[in-house]
């Protein structure tokens, strides 16, 4: 038992590469299989730790292992990053004055209107015949939005920062099954510039507090993993982001001499393709997009009332090696305008709580969501999203 022990501390210690802060004094070193002696006297063998000290393993290498590759440098320096930027994100908001709110995982509602939920149901055995265990069909959150929006009417400022769920069929570098949001809702917020203030300041402000709180854990992704990403996180910090509009946006990749596989032309969806041209072309500088068409946006989002291209006062954050990172808006707040949009999508219904909202004392409003995982990407350069969250969640994959 006691040298089963001392074998463990020992695998522990030369597997586990050392982190940046706490550099152990001595280290052993073991290769290929070993055998002991278990307590009956059989000899039980132990497999070689798949991680090997002082290796460079891929980092796609390391993910099949989500229960052993915490243990090693890179992903020791991405998590404590991680756990120093959560705690700064909490930081700017309390500094700011808001109230943290724990907006619910479990909801009947689509706040995206996008259909990329994942159904709550009991397990068979408990599951009451032809019923529903909440009485109506609920799903895992896609946004806090909503309510946070509830609580923007009793608070003035409030943000929540918790788990999002969306089953979207992606295996990409920047989507995930299970991610984690970062939203704020801002009452008497008049207009998208001040919105993106707040958007620029959280970003800015959270990544000086890392860069200052754990230096040698960012230094070592700058070095191995992303070389030049220290001058482009820099230049990123130094600079103001820029604004354009979607439609001014849509005019630069029309004259773009890239070919894309999505033809750009207004109406349609910017594609990830668009988004890295986009930030290239403003010189690798993070640039707000405002003002998107009404059609390809959800029912909260304020009528610009403009025509005959009909936006809404939406604004998304592109930033550098990932994309978009912030979505936000101005809420729609006046009720008979939310009042048409929601009959015409069929919602008046399941949204009179939120009709309330505007009839019951409505002042103008806006909020942004942001992906916490797309941030640590953009501040840390790691390519893919997979390799900044403990555990993974995604397509036909669910390790532990
Ligand atoms: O743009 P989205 O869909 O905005 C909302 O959900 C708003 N209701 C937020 C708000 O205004 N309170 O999502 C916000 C951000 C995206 O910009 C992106 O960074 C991230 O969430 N995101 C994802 N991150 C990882 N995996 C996914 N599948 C993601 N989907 C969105
Ligand atoms: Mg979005």
């Amino acid at each position: 038992m006691f040298g089963a022990r001392c074998l463990l501390r020992a695998l522990r210690s030369c597997s586990s590469a050392p982190c940046p802060r706490h550099r152990p004094a001595a280290r052993v070193s073991v290769r290929g299989a070993l055998g002991i002696q278990s307590a009956n006297g059989e000899r039980v063998k132990v497999q070689a730790f798949p991680v090997k000290y002082k290796e460079r393993h891929p980092l796609e290498y390391l993910r099949q292992y989500p229960h052993l590759r915490c243990r090693t440098n890179v992903l020791g320096s991405v998590l404590r990053v991680r756990s120093e930027a959560t705690a700064a994100i909490h930081s700017f908001f309390k500094d700011s004055g808001f109230v943290h709110i724990h907006t619910p995982v479990i909801t009947s509602n689509d706040c995206e209107g996008a259909g990329e939920l994942f159904q709550v149901e009991p397990s068979s055995k408990i599951k009451v015949p032809e019923e529903n265990f909440f009485n109506i069909p609920v799903f895992l959150t896609v946004s806090g939005q909503l309510h946070l929006e509830v609580m923007s009417g009793a608070f003035t400022q409030v943000f929540t920062f918790g788990p999002t769920f969306r089953a979207e069929n992606s295996q990409s570098r920047r989507h995930l099954a299970e991610f984690y949001m970062v939203e704020a809702e801002i009452s008497f917020l008049e207009s998208l510039q001040d919105l993106m203030q707040v958007m620029e300041n959280l970003f800015k402000t959270t990544a000086m507090t890392v860069l200052s709180n754990c230096p040698k854990d960012v230094e070592l992704c700058h070095k191995f993993i992303a070389p030049g990403q220290k001058d482009r996180l820099e230049h990123m910090l130094k600079n103001n982001f820029l604004v354009i509009s979607y439609t001014e946006a849509v005019e630069i990749l029309k004259q773009a001499s890239q070919n894309f596989t999505f033809t750009p032309e207004w109406g349609a969806d910017l594609h990830t393709e668009h988004e890295k041209y986009l930030v290239k072309h403003c010189g690798d500088i993070p640039v707000f997009v405002i003002n998107y068409p009404l059609a390809l946006k959800p029912f909260y989002m304020r009528d610009n009332e403009d025509g005959p291209q009909h936006t809404v006062a939406a604004v998304d954050l592109l930033v550098p090696g990932v994309g978009e990172l912030f979505g936000g808006s101005l809420r729609e707040e006046r009720y008979h305008f939310l009042e048409q949009r929601l009959a015409r999508l069929g919602l008046t219904e399941a949204y009179q709580w939120y009709l309330d909202l505007r009839r019951f004392g409505s002042v103008p409003h806006g909020g942004f969501g942001m992906g916490f995982e797309r941030y640590l990407q953009c501040i840390l350069g790691i390519d893919n999203i997979k390799d900044v969250i403990p555990f993974p969640r995604f397509t036909h994959s669910c390790l532990l």
